[in-house]
C-alpha cells in the first residue's frame, strides 16, 4: 500500500495534520460520494415507495439490515446474528446497562479510566437500581499487563455481576489484556461487556476469539466511517435475558441482534456510507491497516525518545510496554500548561491533537492516514516549546 497516495483519498488539506482521530475520524472523499448519492437519490424517489413489508429500502430501521452485519461479522469475528447496528459505543453500552435487570447491592466493576459514555450508564443505575460500582485504579503510566489482571481481580465479590471495562482507554490508548480478563470473569461467572469504541480500524478485533458476552463499538473514529456508525455484540444466551431500551414492531424477533436493534426510522444513506468505509477497509487490509497503526504510534514514541531536548520536557502517561500501546499516544509537558500547546500547534502549525485533560495529558493519535512527515513535523514544534 502507498500511505501517501492513501492520505490523498481523503479531503484533508495538505498544510493541515490532523492527530485527533481517538474523537473522530476523517471521512473518505468515495465515502462522502456514496452518502451524499445514496441522499440524494432516496429523496428524488421516495414516491416510488409503495411502502410494502418487503420494499423498505428509503427507511433502516424495522429492517435487519443482513448484508452490513454479516460483513461485521465476518471483519470482527463474531455471529451475524449476535451483531445489531447502533449509532455508537455509548448506545451499545447503554442498551446492556439498562437492559440487565438489577437489584440493590450488584456489583459492577470499572477501571478508573473510563469515558463518560461507558461510565455513567452504571451512575445512573446507582441512583435508580441501587447498584454498586467498584472503580479499580490503574497507574498512570503502566507498565505491565499483569498489573491490569492482578488489580481488577482482587475487585471482585461474591456479589459482582458484571465486568464492563475497555479493550482501549480514551485518554491514555492502554491496550487492555481483554481476553485474559474476559477469561477471568467468565470463570467466576461474571458477564463481560467490553467497550471497543476505540478498536474497530486501531488494532485487530475478533470477538469470538476475546470472548466477551457482550462488546460495544464505534466505526466512526480509526474505521473512518461517518459519524453515526456503531455495532453491539450481545451473545445469544446474554442477549435473551436483555430487555430493549428501545422496541418496535420486531421486539420479539428471533434473531436476537435485530432484536435489539429496534431503533425506528434510521438514514439508510449513512449505512450505505459505512459499506463504503468498510470497502476501503477491506481493500487495504485490516492487518496491513491495524499494523500501520501500531508502525505510526512506535514511531511518534520512538521519534521523542530519540530527541533528548525534548524528552527531557515531557513525560509519557501512555505505556511504553509493547503490548500495552498502539495507535494513541499521551503525555505531558512538565512545566507548560496543555492548553497553550494545543492553541499553539493549531493557530500556528495548523497541527491538531486533543487535550484530553487531567490526569491524561495531550492525546497524539496516529491513524491509517497519518504520514511520518507529519510526525516529525509534530516533534519539530514540540521541541520549540520553551
Ligand atoms: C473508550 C471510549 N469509550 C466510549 C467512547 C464514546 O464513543 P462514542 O461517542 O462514539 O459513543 C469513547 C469516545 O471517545 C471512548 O474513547
Amino acid at each position: 500500500m502507498n500511505w501517501r497516495t492513501f492520505r490523498k483519498r481523503f479531503p484533508l488539506p495538505d498544510d493541515e495534520i490532523f492527530l485527533n482521530t481517538g474523537t473522530l475520524g476523517c471521512t473518505a472523499n468515495s465515502v462522502i460520494e456514496r452518502l451524499c448519492q445514496s441522499q440524494r437519490k432516496l429523496a428524488a424517489t421516495i414516491a416510488h415507495w409503495e411502502y410494502l413489508n418487503d420494499d423498505r429500502e428509503w427507511i433502516t430501521g424495522y429492517t435487519p439490515e443482513n448484508n452490513l452485519r454479516n460483513r461485521l461479522g465476518r471483519l470482527f469475528g463474531a455471529n451475524p446474528s449476535e451483531i445489531s447496528l447502533t449509532q455508537n459505543a455509548t448506545m451499545g453500552i447503554n442498551f446492556v446497562a439498562h437492559g440487565l435487570d438489577w437489584k440493590p447491592g450488584d456489583e459492577v466493576i470499572q477501571t478508573d479510566q473510563e469515558h463518560p459514555g461507558a461510565r455513567c450508564p452504571w451512575e445512573v443505575l446507582t441512583e435508580r437500581n441501587g447498584i454498586v460500582v467498584k472503580r479499580v485504579h490503574l497507574p498512570i503510566p503502566l507498565d505491565d499487563p499483569a498489573e491490569i489482571l492482578n488489580r481488577i481481580e482482587s475487585a471482585f465479590t461474591s456479589r459482582t455481576k458484571l465486568l464492563a471495562v475497555p479493550h482501549i482507554t480514551s485518554g491514555l490508548g492502554t491496550v487492555f489484556p481483554i481476553k485474559e480478563l474476559c477469561a477471568m470473569a467468565r470463570a467466576k461467572d461474571v458477564i463481560t461487556l467490553v467497550d471497543g469504541a476505540q478498536v474497530p480500524g486501531h488494532i485487530m478485533l475478533n470477538i469470538g476469539d476475546i470472548g466477551a458476552d457482550a462488546y460495544s463499538a464505534s466505526l466512526h473514529k480509526w474505521l473512518f466511517a461517518p459519524a453515526g456508525n456503531g455495532f453491539l455484540y450481545v451473545d445469544k444466551a446474554l442477549a435473551n435475558r436483555i430487555w430493549h431500551t428501545q422496541s418496535s414492531e420486531a421486539w420479539k424477533d428471533t434473531d436476537t441482534g435485530f432484536r435489539l436493534q429496534q431503533r425506528g426510522t434510521g438514514n439508510p444513506s449513512l449505512l450505505h456510507a459505512l459499506d463504503a468505509a468498510l470497502d476501503i477497509f477491506e481493500e487495504v487490509n485490516p492487518e496491513n491497516w491495524c499494523l500501520r497503526v501500531k508502525t505510526l504510534g512506535d514511531f511518534l514514541r520512538r521519534r521523542i525518545l530519540e530527541t533528548p531536548d525534548l524528552c527531557a520536557k515531557l513525560r509519557f502517561n501512555t505505556s511504553m510496554h509493547p503490548e500495552l500501546c498502539a495507535g494513541i499516544t499521551s503525555i505531558e509537558f512538565v512545566d507548560i500548561p496543555l492548553q497553550s500547546v494545543v492553541r499553539h500547534l493549531w493557530d500556528n502549525c495548523k497541527i491538531r491533537v486533543r487535550d484530553v485533560g487531567e490526569p491524561y495529558g495531550l492525546r497524539i493519535s496516529t491513524a491509517a492516514y497519518t504520514q511520518e512527515y507529519e510526525i516529525d513535523e509534530l516533534i519539530t514544534k514540540l521541541g520549540e516549546f520553551k
